[in-house]
């Protein structure tokens, strides 16, 4: 079966050796994309994957002489689709390209007019039509397209996506770094509740706490450097100017989220939550790796290793580089009780 996958531009061939460890075979690649062969099952639980986006199955190629020509064979194959009855209720599309802005403005538009032409064609269905690629662990029937060029597009019927996109920034956030912490709360599916213990390691200049204060968090900020406003003086907020790797939680009691952005070599932060994983000083956590030199497939692999990795103390542990990652990755999880 072949499987196509976006990812973030510039980690195209680290998905390519990401699928190649989980016995999937890399075929062909381009900005923002990796086209592979097997078995799709190996994917599930979608847990699985770090380096991809969103999921498409099964591609069909289609080449067009002119817009009018483009938007037709859309039509057609979406109502040939919808004859084979796969569709029912509210169904998912999506359109999308890479790297090229104006063929991004072309894919815009062809959505659009495509969107118009069904409407006309078929008013019911169209109304049940939601753009987006559903997030979650199984691949979900709609019709998905991805432009390759100005004639040119890839036609999927099945997609999933691993729950990556792009947040919105808090005016009053001290940091960008608010947005990772925003966007993984969104992949994992639940977030701090009111008057939960928060740690945030690496906290400065504040957009994590600030994310975290927001929904209520009590929050003990660890960083030596300063924190901004409106963080800084906030009532629910203590800051402690002391060495993340050499903090403790007090209480018996594990804290309800070790949060972690501490910019340090991986290694070392895998030993620092080892440790806390270990003594269970956290319920859930979110932690930032920071990817330098490292191999991220190695990174992965240690992760994920049974005996020296942080897999065996989790109850689920999902790792993904998020749209608001750079060269960094994300861990976030629970521990076994
Ligand atoms: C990327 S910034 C964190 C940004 C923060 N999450 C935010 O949202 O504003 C990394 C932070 O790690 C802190 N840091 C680096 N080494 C540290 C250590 N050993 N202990 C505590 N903080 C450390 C730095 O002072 C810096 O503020």
């Amino acid at each position: 079966m072949k499987i196509f996958l976006t990812c973030k531009e510039g980690f195209e061939k680290v998905l390519g050796r990401e699928l190649a460890m989980g016995g999937i075979k890399p075929l062909a690649q381009g900005v923002g994309w990796v086209m592979a062969e097997g078995e799709a099952l190996a994917l599930l639980p979608s847990q699985a994957l770090c380096f991809a986006w969103d999921i498409f199955l099964d591609p069909c190629d289609i080449q067009a002489e002119s817009v009018n020509g483009f938007i037709r064979a859309l039509v057609d194959l979406f109502t040939a689709h919808l004859g084979a009855g796969k569709l029912e209720g509210a169904w998912p599309y999506s359109f999308v390209s890479f790297g090229d802005e104006k063929l991004g403005r072309f894919t815009q538009s062809l959505k659009e007019r495509w969107l118009e032409a069904l409407r006309k064609k078929m008013s019911r269905i169209a109304r049940s039509a939601a753009d987006h690629v559903p997030q979650g662990h199984g691949f979900v029937e709609g019709f998905f397209v991805v432009l390759t060029d100005f004639n040119k597009a890839k036609v999927f019927h099945k997609a999933m996506s691993q729950g990556q996109q792009r947040m919105k920034l808090d005016p009053q956030s001290p940091s960008r770094s608010y947005l990772k912490l925003e966007e993984a709360f969104h992949v994992l599916g639940f977030c701090p509740k009111e008057g939960e213990r928060v740690v945030d390691l690496g906290a400065a200049p504040g957009g994590w706490s600030l994310s975290a204060l927001k929904r209520g968090g009590v929050v003990i900020a660890v960083d030596n450097g300063p924190l901004r406003e409106p963080v800084k003086s906030h009532p629910k907020l203590t800051h402690l100017q002391v060495d993340a790797f050499r903090y403790q939680p007090a209480g018996p009691e594990p804290v309800d989220w070790l949060l972690c952005d501490v910019l340090e070599a991986p290694d070392m932060i895998v030993g620092l939550l080892r440790q806390w994983f270990q003594k269970k000083w956290c319920r859930h956590f979110i932690v930032n790796l920071k990817l330098g030199r490292e191999d991220p497939t190695a990174l992965l692999a240690l992760i994920r290793d049974d005996n020296k990795g942080l897999a065996a103390y989790c109850q689920s542990l999902c790792i993904r580089q998020l749209y608001h990652d750079r060269e960094e990755i994300t861990l976030m999880g629970t521990l076994k009780p």
